[in-house]
Order: structure tokens, then sequence, then C-alpha cells
């Protein structure tokens, strides 16, 4: 089906690794031998003609081409793109970043181990955690703040056998110190999984950090266009190996061909988009945090943000993400009417499109909520997820929004 990889070329007088911006546009990309296509064409098959023995096949292999549930031709050329992206010895993709996530929960984790978790993660993990694992399986977590690291060395116990956070966490912009909590979990005979679903390489490569697992939602920034779900974790090919064959053949959760052509896509242009966005995110941040009708505004790229120092340490000049929470002064209805006047700014959930996404989260009654800051227990809160409009168009929308909220 297909013949050569620009990543594949030995050649003196070129680098061996190819720079981020040219992984982006080519990495994974594979000429098809039938047709000459340039680009990786979408192969929407369910099964792969068999070897003339397949009897000797086993049927967990994920990189045999013989079942989509186990691998497909599309899939494959994401996973080495993607492992190419966080220069990781390899990926896995699955159907969502809620698939990835529990793949590594599932296939590393047994009866009577214990995990440590941030207490601030994104929902589907703090209920995985709070409730269906400990009860189903009888594995014991710990919340934790992650950004107390004496707690974190603390909670440590001796059948602790992985930590999990995520580097910028959803809602509150909680960061991870990752060098630090992988220097504990090593101690401890731990894994350390990451969620950089907030810092999509080449904002950090956890992985360079000591991470032991990746994990993206490529659903949001590597993907970028809002029109296909999916998941990756990308790790040492060793582990990669043991989740495909757990969780992605024992389980499923396997992503179309489709949504992972459309991911390779979209992916083309992270490294032009990812700046863009930050920059925005930035002069929001700058205007929200000085508009005396904002009660607070949370995001790492802010002096006020209590891990101001240890994100711009961490994720150098790159930036601070696109993310950040925030409320208007007031009551819930006084959030619900702020947004209801926003014209440019989308009430919907999700993250890392190219449009602006915002969602009003509330005080409480969601997972991890009591370890909130003060400010969103008062508030509640606004997630906004900064697109790629024009800055002075979305500061201007917010504005108005403002005044309209305000003039009643
Ligand atoms: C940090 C983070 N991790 C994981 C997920 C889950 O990703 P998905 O919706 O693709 O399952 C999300 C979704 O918002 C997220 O924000």
């Amino acid at each position: 089906m297909t013949t050569k990889n620009i990543q594949q070329r030995p050649d003196k007088k070129r680098p061996a690794t190819l720079s981020f911006d040219s992984q982006a546009v080519h990495g994974g990309n594979l000429i098809d031998a039938t047709t000459g296509a340039i680009r990786t064409p979408i192969v929407m098959a369910n099964s792969y003609k068999l070897p003339d023995d397949p009897s000797t096949l086993d049927w967990s292999d994920s990189q045999t081409l013989f079942y989509t549930r186990n691998s497909g031709h599309n899939q494959l050329c994401l996973e080495r793109k993607l492992a190419a992206m966080e220069r990781g010895e390899d990926a896995a993709v699955f159907s969502t970043g809620v698939a990835a996530l529990h793949s590594i929960f599932f296939t590393l984790l047994k009866n009577g181990d214990h995990v440590i978790v941030s207490d601030v993660t994104y929902e589907a993990v703090w209920r995985l955690f709070n409730e269906l694992i400990p009860k189903r399986y009888g594995i014991e977590a710990t919340f934790v703040d992650i950004s107390d690291l004496t707690a974190v060395r603390e909670a440590v116990r001796s059948n602790t056998k992985l930590i999990h956070a995520e580097t910028i966490a959803n809602p509150t912009t909680k960061v991870a110190d990752i060098g630090a909590l992988a220097k504990i979990a090593r101690d401890a005979g731990a894994m350390l999984s990451i969620d950089a679903t907030f810092t999509p390489p080449p904002i950090f490569r956890g992985l360079e950090h000591g991470a032991d697992l990746v994990v993206h939602s490529l659903t949001k920034y590597i993907n970028g266009h809002g029109d296909a779900m999916g998941g990756a974790v990308i790790s040492r090919a060793e582990l990669i190996r043991r989740l495909k064959g757990d969780a992605l053949v024992g389980v499923g959760g396997s992503i179309s061909p489709f949504n992972a052509w459309l991911i390779m896509r979209g992916s083309v242009t992270l490294p032009l988009r990812l700046p863009k966005h930050m920059s925005t995110a930035q002069k929001i941040a700058d205007f929200l945090d000085k508009d005396p009708r904002g009660a607070f505004v949370a995001y790492p790229g802010l002096p006020s943000h209590p891990q101001h120092e240890l994100a711009s340490r961490q994720f150098g000049s790159m930036g601070y993400g696109a993310v950040m929470a925030f409320a208007v002064k007031g009551e819930p209805d006084v959030q619900n009417r702020f947004v209801a006047n926003l014209r440019l700014i989308t009430s919907a959930v999700s993250l890392g499109h190219d449009e602006s996404l915002i969602v009003h989260v509330g005080k409480a009654g969601r997972g991890g909520s009591e370890c909130y800051p003060d400010a969103f227990r008062e508030y509640g809160h606004l997630r906004l997820s900064v697109g790629l409009e024009d800055p002075a168009d979305l500061i201007a929308d917010i504005e108005a929004a403002f005044d309209e909220t305000f003039a009643r």
C-alpha cells in the first residue's frame, strides 16, 4: 500500500530529526503506492487481507493490519506522527481522550493498587477515580493538591503504582511541576501519567521531563477544528504495546479511520495555531484582569496566578495555553446573562477549537469542586477557550457583553 516516508530517508547532509514544524507537515504521512497520492488516503475498511497462513497470527497484535479495532492504516500513520511530535518511542490512538486515559488506568492498575490523582482533573477522570474504579476494581485513589509536593510525597504508599496529573488542569488552570512529580514517582517505584491536552507540543514534551506516559485529547488543539474526536497516549514502545493489547483490542474504543485522517490533517497547522491562540489568550486575560466587572481570572500567564513562575519555567517562552477560568461579579444568573450577551464567542463545551468557546461551569456539584479556589466557589466560573479570531474582535465582544450585562 505504502512506499516511503520522509522520516525514513537517511541522508548525511540533512538533520537526523526534523524540526517540529516539518514534523507537523510530514510526520506519519505516507505516499500511496497504488495511486501515487502524496497524502495518505482514508482507508475505510474494517478488515485487511490476511496472510496465506493466518493461523499463527496473534489476534491481539496491533502492528499487523488485519482488523480495524486492532489497528488500521490511518491510525498507524497518526500514531507515527504523534510519537514524532512528542519525541516518544510509540503512540496509541483511541476514539476519545477519555478512552486514552482509561486505557492507562485499565492496563496498568489492578485490584489492591493505589493511585495518586491531582485534586483538580478533567471531570471524567475525577469520576473514574472517585466512584467507578475504586468500587468496581478495588483500586484506591488519593486526591492530592499536586502543587504541594510534600503532600504528594506523603500520599505515597507501598502499593502506589501511578501518579496522574494534568500539565494545566481543567478547569482551574492549576499547573503541575512535571519534573518534580516524575522524581516522586520514580522514588516510589510508580509511574507518572500526564494529561497534556492544554499544552500540546511544542509547548511542552512531558516525556523529556520524566513522565512515563503522555495523554492528549486529540479532540482539542491537535485536531484544532472542532470536527473530530480522538485521544492518544505516547510512551515507551513496551508500554504502548501493552495498552493496545489490553485496552484497544480488549476493550475497543478504536478511532475511526476518517477521524484519524481528519486529525492528521488538522495537526498540520498546530505550530501556526498555537502561538496565535496563546497570544490572544494573554491579551484577553490581561483585559479581564483589569476590568472591574470581572470577579477573578485564572490564567497561568498572569503574574497573579499562583503558579505563574512554575509555568514560565516549565513552558519556557512558548506561552501558557489558551484556556482560562473567570467570573463576572454576580450570581449565576449574571454569568448566564453575560454569556447570552456574547455574539462572537459561542456557548459550548470543549476547547482548543478554531472558534472561541465559553461554558458556564457553575458553583458546585462538579467533580473536585471542593478543591477549587474560594473565588470559584463564590461566583462559579466561566471556562473560556480562546480561538483564532482577531483578538480585538474578541475583546470588543467581551466588553460589549459586560456593558449589556450591567446596563440593566
Ligand atoms: C484535559 C482534558 N483531558 C481529557 C479530556 C477528554 O477528552 P475527550 O472529550 O476527547 O474524551 C478533556 C475534555 O475536555 C480535557 O479537557
